[in-house]
């Protein structure tokens, strides 16, 4: 039975990278109907709405999205259609694997994945600024919001993902040492889940700034690392760079009624259009989406042949390659067939 999955191909590169990974997911045979609709700076233009109804209805309908990258206007113009959709749908878990899929990486064999939670902490957003005298900026003043629930929430998936993928052990990273009460919570309830899973998944927990350098030192320490919303926005960036950067860094946003895979590059207006985009972050993302689905073969056979294409010279422009997004791709679903 085939899972229909809403798909929007999304701005500046985006429809190129979108087909192409299309093109593989169905070399691929995977069981799947694409639903297309559209979102981002395309769907302003056509509709004079960034965000249509109808793409929100057919996310909540199908639970699933594959989205390629919208573009944002700076200054005026519409706010963010991806901090929409992740908070229309609560989207809680950004989960974030760092896999080395290139030859000659700067690490050998790095295999991650960042859980971060994203509705909470820092990011809420509650901060304000305190005037003294004649200085109306004299302070300014952030709330950290740290909840049971939202924490129980996102270290639960954690473990529950580490099961589900065969990954062995969560590390929950925090800095529990200064915010007693905001991380110490946190930890609190990692320690208490992870009760439940002993004897099945491993736990640690470890402070935020040695794990920066520890990601550095050793990376092959780490499996699933669960975090809170801002060091999982630095940290995820930080492990995207350990494996070759934006263009190997797919992301699943996961929430109860709907999960959206996409790759964390943007539109790249710079280069839209050309047909030399990479398509791999995006690729990686649908591999994402059925081990979701649980496909886990299929993923795995999309992620060898990727290793295997990617050792060859039939790669993009910004792989060192001349191959436009075609022929990589037609390499791809070569080595899917070999
Ligand atoms: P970007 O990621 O689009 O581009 C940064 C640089 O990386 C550019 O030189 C670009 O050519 C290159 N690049 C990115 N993806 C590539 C790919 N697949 N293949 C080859 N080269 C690639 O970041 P930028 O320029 O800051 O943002 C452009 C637009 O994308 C903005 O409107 C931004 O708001 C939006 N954006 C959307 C995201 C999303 O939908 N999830 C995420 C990040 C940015
Ligand atoms: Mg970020």
């Amino acid at each position: 039975m085939a899972t229909t999955v809403t798909l929007i191909p999304g701005d500046g590169i985006g429809p190129e990278v979108v087909n192409a990974t299309v093109r593989v997911l169905e070399a691929a045979g995977a069981p799947l109907e694409f639903e297309r609709q559209i979102a981002g700076m395309h769907a302003a233009e056509a509709l004079g709405n960034p965000l249509p109804q109808e793409t929100l209805d057919s996310i909540e309908r199908n639970g699933i999205a594959l989205k390629g990258p919208l573009t944002t206007p700076i200054g005026a113009g519409f706010r963010s259609i991806n901090v929409a959709l992740r908070k229309h749908f609560e989207l809680y878990a950004n989960v974030r694997p760092a896999i080395t899929m290139q030859p000659n990486p700067r690490y050998d064999d790095v295999n991650m994945v960042i859980v971060r939670e994203n509705t909470e902490g820092l990011y809420v957003g509650v901060e304000n600024y305190i005037g003294i005298g004649d200085d109306p900026h004299a302070v300014a003043e952030s709330v950290m919001i740290i909840t049971r629930y939202g924490s129980e929430r996102i270290i639960r998936y954690a473990f529950e993902y580490a099961l589900a993928n065969d990954r062995k052990k969560v590390t929950l990273v925090h800095k529990a040492n200064i915010l007693k009460c905001t991380h110490g919570l946190f930890l609190e309830i990692g320690r208490e889940i992870a009760k439940e899973y002993e004897g099945r998944v491993e736990f640690d927990d470890r402070i935020v700034d040695a794990t920066a350098m520890a990601l550095v030192v050793d990376p092959y320490q780490f499996d699933v690392i669960v975090t809170e919303n801002m060091f999982g926005d630095i940290l995820s960036d930080q492990v995207a760079g350990l494996v070759g950067g934006l263009g190997f860094a797919p992301g699943a946003n996961i929430g109860k009624r709907a999960s959206i895979f996409e790759a964390v590059h943007g539109s790249a207006p710079d280069i839209a259009g050309q047909g030399i985009a990479n398509p791999t972050a995006l690729i990686l993302a649908a591999c994402l989406m059925l081990e979701h689905l649980e496909h886990h073969d299929m993923a795995k056979a999309i992620g060898d042949a990727l290793r295997r294409a990617l050792r060859g010279d039939v790669v993009t422009g910004d792989l060192g390659g001349s191959a436009s997004t075609q022929e990589y791709t037609d390499a791809v679903i070569e080595q899917l067939n070999a």
